[in-house]
């Protein structure tokens, strides 16, 4: 049955780069969002303009709760779940090595499994994230357990086995050889990609090809992977993994994939360039549904590179922060004109909540230094949490704003649920410009929601 839903909305209409963001920002304070039986929004506006069809359908009003649409994690890592604020002393590398290795490992229990996909389904919808690119467990049977649990709960999400067929002594029980890598990458593609309606336009499950990182596969595997890719990519099938993350000097991350590939940056390892000096070895996995998680340390040509093929940054400041791993340049990235979009990487991260990532974007980009620093507008900040992520996820066709036509996948934010966001919204200081008002209001909501500012998650229009 349809339903009008009525709250503050806020969304950013039209198709904006996220420097356009600000122009595209819609607030209405009196705001009706029309439901129809399909799951799909028959209007969005003020609530005096509903279209008189609609003067039976039921009502749910969540005034003073805020619609917007449903956030979008970008990067999020599932044998994770129970691995946030791990502590072992290190930066990346060692913190997989001694934290994060020994915490998947134990995803080969299937009952544990199931325990965690439970857990992360609960994160998710507490935290109003109707869509994610997740990180997978490299066990078949954790990601059924996965991808089953978010079926029955109503979730989106793209996933992959995490793939890794080299790294050191813990990431061992992970491993698997070339051969048993890309055959269990196509059964899980085959099993599971559009398994829920059948059509990869209507599904809520999708698959993605997910290598770890360049140095938990050889060039063969990387070869292998493209060959794979090219022949699943008419499916609609995604490519996920991490990027330009740590860059401390010979032992970090970066150094290290130049120094094995020896090539002359990080993301020729994904384009097919992964031969000793850059030279073409395979196909290229990037495009329009390839998300790179992190790309902090980028050079022009790779940002520039990304930015012609499409391909998606998953931005994952509170992750940067808890490893120490640096800051994206803001400016510099926005200026290439490649497509950012919000990632939580928990457990790299450790918040569930969309809105505490854009709250920490916000935070370092205005502390980067000299001329680079600067206060992101909120609108750029609603635009990486949720358009911006579903066209990382290649579906802004189907959600990301209030457009009549698209899905209804949208959050309510009720301040009276978290006495320190009702403070903000009720008692902050607005401007006499009622634009800057706007913004302000926008700014003290994405900066203060938490968890239990959440009074609803909806996709298609279904509270979860
Ligand atoms: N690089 C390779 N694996 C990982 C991981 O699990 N988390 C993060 N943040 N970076 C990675
Ligand atoms: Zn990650």
């Amino acid at each position: 049955m349809a339903r009008i839903h009525l709250g503050h909305i806020f969304h950013l209409a039209g198709s904006p780069l996220v420097s356009e963001a600000v122009h595209a920002l819609v607030s209405i304070p009196e705001g009706a969002l029309v439901v129809e039986d399909d799951g799909k929004i028959a209007f969005c506006g003020d609530r005096a303009g509903v279209p008189l069809k609609y003067r039976a359908t039921p009502v749910t009003d969540h005034r003073p709760g805020f619609l917007l649409p449903g956030f979008v994690d970008t990067h999020v890592h599932f044998p994770q779940t129970f691995a946030g604020d791990s502590y072992n002393g290190g930066q990346l590398l060692e913190w997989l090595n001694h934290c994060i290795y020994p915490a998947e490992a134990r995803f080969a229990d299937r009952n544990f499994a199931r325990r965690a996909a439970v857990e992360f389904c609960d994160r998710r919808i507490a935290s109003g994230t109707t869509a994610a690119m997740v990180f997978g467990s490299p066990f078949p049977d954790a990601q059924d357990t996965l991808f089953a649990e978010t079926a029955r709960r109503g979730l989106r999400i793209v996933s992959g086995r995490g793939i890794q067929t080299v790294g050191p002594q813990a990431a061992k029980p992970l491993m698997t050889s070339e051969d048993d890598a890309i055959r269990l990458a196509r059964e899980e593609i085959n099993k599971w990609h559009a398994a829920d309606t059948g059509n990869v336009k209507t599904a809520r499950l999708h698959v993605a090809l997910v290598p770890r990182f360049a140095i938990a596969v050889t060039a063969q595997t990387l070869k292998r992977l493209g060959e794979l890719y090219d022949s699943v990519r008419d499916r609609g099938v995604y490519f996920h993994t991490h990027l330009n993350e740590n860059d401390r000097p010979d032992t970090g991350e970066v150094d290290q994939t130049k120094q094995i590939y020896q090539v002359d940056s990080y993301l020729d390892t994904y384009d097919g360039k992964f031969l000793p000096g850059s030279k073409i070895g395979g196909p290229s996995m990037l495009g329009r549904r390839s998300v790179m998680a992190h790309a902090v340390h980028c050079q022009d040509a790779e940002l520039q590179r990304m930015s012609e093929t499409g391909t998606s940054i998953a931005h994952c400041p509170v992750s940067q922060q808890f490893l120490g791993s640096g800051t994206m340049p803001w400016l510099r990235t926005v200026a290439s004109g490649v497509n950012i979009a919000a990632g939580t990487d928990f457990g790299g991260g450790d918040e569930w909540p969309i809105p505490q990532v854009l709250a920490t974007a916000f935070k370092v980009h205005i502390s980067e230094p000299g001329d680079a620093g600067v206060s992101m507008h909120p609108a750029e900040m609603l635009f990486i949490g949720t358009l911006g992520g579903a066209r990382a996820l290649d579906m802004e066709d189907r959600f990301g704003n209030f457009a009549v036509g698209k899905e209804a996948d949208f959050v309510v934010i009720d301040p009276n649920r978290t006495p320190a966001l009702k403070a903000v919204i009720t008692d902050g200081v607005r401007s006499d410009d009622p634009a800057m008002a706007r913004d302000q209001t926008l700014f003290a909501l994405l900066m203060r929601a938490r968890e239990t500012s959440i009074a609803g998650t909806y996709v298609q229009g279904r509270k979860l």
